[in-house]
This record gives C-alpha cells, sequence and structure tokens, in this order.
C-alpha cells in the first residue's frame, strides 16, 4: 500500500475502533505552571469523548487550589459528561495557593454538581480505580501538569481497590503515557515546567516537591510503560484558542477561560491540548513524530527538574519533534470549536 493511501485509510481505522481510554492529570488554572491550555485540554478531550474517540475515564488535579477541581466539573458540566471521575491532589507537600482568574470566574458563574476539591476524593484513590477496572494495557494517560500524583500513585501499595500496587497497575493497564514536561534533548541547568514551577513562581517548598515528583517518576516508572514526553520546545511553537471567541457561544466556559486569561481573540501556546490529543490520535495527528535516531530515557533531576536525554539502547520511551505548528493548531481549534453532542439541533 502506498503511504498515501496509508494515509488515508489509517484515520478510518482509527475513527472504527474502540474509544481510547484517557485519564488526565491537570494544574489546570492553579499552581506554579499554571496556564490556561490546561482548558484546551479539558475541552478537546470531551469533544472526542463526543466523537467516540475517546472514553474519559477520569481527571485529576494535581496542584492545590481547591477550586480547580471545580473548574473540571463545569468543563465536565458543559459537555454532559458529569459522570467522569474527578480526583484532586491530597498531599501536603503543595503550599496553598491562588488560581488564575478564569477559576473563580468560572466556579462562581457556570453550573457543576463540584466545587472544590473537599466534594473529590484523593487523585490516587481515582487513578487506581480507573486503571484497576480497565483492561490490560487499554489506558492512555495525558499528564500535563506536575507531577505530584503520579509518584503517589506509584508509590501506593496494594488495598481495597486492587491488589496491585500503583507501579503494578501502571505496568499492567497503561498502554501510553504522554507527559507534558522539561525541554528535549536537554533542559540545560535551568528546569522547565512542570518538573519543577515557572521562574519566580511559588515558595522554594512547592519547587523542590515538584523537581522531587517529577525526578521520581522518571527513575521509577515501570520500563514496560510506553511512554512520550512532549517538551516545552513543541508546545510553544503551537497556538490554539484565539478562535473560541467567535466559533463558541458566550455560554462555553472555555470560550470564557481563554478570553479572562489573554483577552477576545488571542491564541495561547498549546502544551496541554496537544499532548492529550497525540495520547488519543497519535504523534502524526498533531503535526509531529517521534525523533527518529533518538533512543534513550529522560533523566529528570529530583533536587531541581532540570532534564537531559541519556541516549543508549532503544527503550519504551521517546520525545517527540515538531513538524507543523499549523496542522497542529488546527486540529486543536477544530476540536475546541466543535459544538457539544448534548448542544446540537
Ligand atoms: C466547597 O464547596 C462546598 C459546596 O459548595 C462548600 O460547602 C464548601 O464551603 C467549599 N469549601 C471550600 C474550601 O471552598
Ligand atoms: C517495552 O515494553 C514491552 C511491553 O509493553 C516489554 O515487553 C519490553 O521489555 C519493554 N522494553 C524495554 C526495553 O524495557
Ligand atoms: C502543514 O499543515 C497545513 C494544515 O494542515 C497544510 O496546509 C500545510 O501544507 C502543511 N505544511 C507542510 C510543510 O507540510
Amino acid at each position: 500500500m502506498s503511504l498515501s493511501l496509508l494515509r488515508l485509510v489509517l484515520p478510518l481505522v482509527a475513527m472504527a475502533s474502540a474509544p481510547v481510554k484517557l485519564i488526565i492529570d491537570t494544574d489546570i488554572g492553579g499552581g506554579g505552571c499554571k496556564d490556561v491550555d490546561d482548558v484546551a485540554a479539558v475541552c478537546i478531550a470531551h469533544a472526542l469523548v463526543d466523537n467516540e474517540e475517546a472514553e474519559l475515564l477520569a481527571i485529576v488535579q494535581d496542584t492545590s487550589p481547591p477550586q480547580c477541581a471545580g473548574v473540571i466539573s463545569v468543563l465536565n458540566h458543559y459537555y454532559d459528561h458529569d459522570e467522569v471521575a474527578i480526583g484532586a491532589y491530597k498531599g501536603t507537600d503543595l503550599l496553598p495557593s491562588e488560581p488564575l482568574d478564569f477559576v473563580p470566574h468560572l466556579v462562581n458563574h457556570w453550573p457543576s454538581p463540584i466545587k472544590n476539591a473537599s466534594q473529590v476524593p484523593d487523585a490516587v484513590e481515582v487513578y487506581r480505580r480507573a486503571l484497576a477496572s480497565s483492561p490490560d494495557h487499554s489506558v492512555v494517560i495525558s499528564s500535563i501538569g506536575l507531577l505530584m500524583n503520579l509518584a503517589a500513585l506509584l508509590r501506593s501499595p496494594p488495598d481495597a481497590v486492587s491488589p496491585l500496587s500503583g507501579r503494578a497497575l501502571l505496568a499492567t493497564k497503561v498502554k501510553l503515557l504522554a507527559i507534558m514536561g522539561g525541554k528535549y534533548p536537554s533542559s540545560g541547568p535551568r528546569p522547565y515546567c512542570n518538573f519543577n514551577l515557572a521562574p519566580g513562581e511559588g515558595p522554594q517548598s512547592d519547587r523542590k516537591a515538584a523537581a522531587a515528583a517529577a525526578g521520581y517518576v522518571a527513575a521509577n516508572m515501570p520500563p514496560q510503560v510506553q511512554t512520550i514526553w512532549v517538551g516545552i520546545e513543541v508546545g510553544i511553537q503551537v497556538e490554539s484558542g484565539a478562535r473560541l471567541t467567535s466559533c463558541a457561544p458566550a455560554s462555553n466556559p472555555c470560550r470564557q477561560a481563554y478570553i479572562d486569561y489573554g483577552g477576545p481573540d488571542k491564541d495561547r501556546f498549546s502544551w496541554d491540548p496537544l499532548t492529550t490529543l497525540l495520547a488519543v490520535r497519535g504523534v502524526e495527528a498533531v503535526g509531529s513524530a517521534v525523533c527518529t535516531g533518538c533512543d534513550g530515557v529522560n533523566a529528570v533531576d529530583g533536587d531541581t527538574g532540570s532534564n537531559n536525554w541519556v541516549g543508549g539502547a532503544a527503550t519504551n520511551q521517546s520525545y517527540i519533534v515538531l513538524l507543523n505548528a499549523t496542522a497542529a493548531g488546527d486540529a486543536l481549534d477544530d476540536l475546541l470549536c466543535q459544538v457539544p453532542k448534548h448542544l446540537r439541533a
């Protein structure tokens, strides 16, 4: 079969297959790498659910502001997907912090069953339930925030939910782990989100906690887990979100978050939606490819959060390179502008 014919046929095959089971781990609007692009990630995931391309098992918050769980619930509710489980980081390593303005705006003015993190279980419990109830090698995880929850999941022992440790659950149940964080092939001495907080953000204790979690995840993820690292250098070349101002109604909370963050008709970089879309549709769908001739592993310094690609034998880890920023941005905007299924005439 010719390559061009393959390109035509493969998306059809993908659409005919079962929806991809997806978990999103997000710092949506809160914490030391806070941004609005997590909103796009969650909204496109809901559009993918409407398309029957994805099944959203859970969305977990990995930072401290309690209302971030409420924003997740607002977005779930707007798409009529209240059944999606929500969890929140409940550890003690991150100090209380203030979210971005869109967080209270959405939670206080849009309907949602959940208003804050006190109403949802610990993210580790939500992860464990979602993984334990899924077939082997069926779940994709889009990690688009701090690695607090994944580190805690890796450390979790067998419990009433599952006789497997968190590490064994990850090794057994996960098909793909896409992690937005760091820079590739190397960050140099300075760390990048989400392996530490953004420069000048947050207290020193949060910085230490974020770096320690990232270092722990990189060093302890079972080698069976296919892992794709998505660096800052990829998402910063891809713009999305401006179209929401004109394509979506004022009642759309994704649109409002983008307007609150940057103003009307303003794009934002696309680290998080890009990572989430590739987790479901694959790297080619976001105008990207897996770096070739780049076998090796990602080493993350648990003291600083700086990272370095260590070349060597082939592993189940890779990082992506961007080929076409326009194609990536268009794919995201098309999904952001897709009318929620339950609101279609
Ligand atoms: C969380 O939301 C519930 C329900 O709206 C409310 O009773 C509670 O005071 C809120 N807690 C915080 C910390 O905001
Ligand atoms: C990659 O993962 C597969 C199972 O998914 C495993 O059999 C293989 O040993 C792993 N490769 C390495 C280098 O660990
Ligand atoms: C990049 O993608 C856009 C939109 O899909 C397409 O029109 C364009 O031809 C592509 N550019 C290259 C260099 O492939």
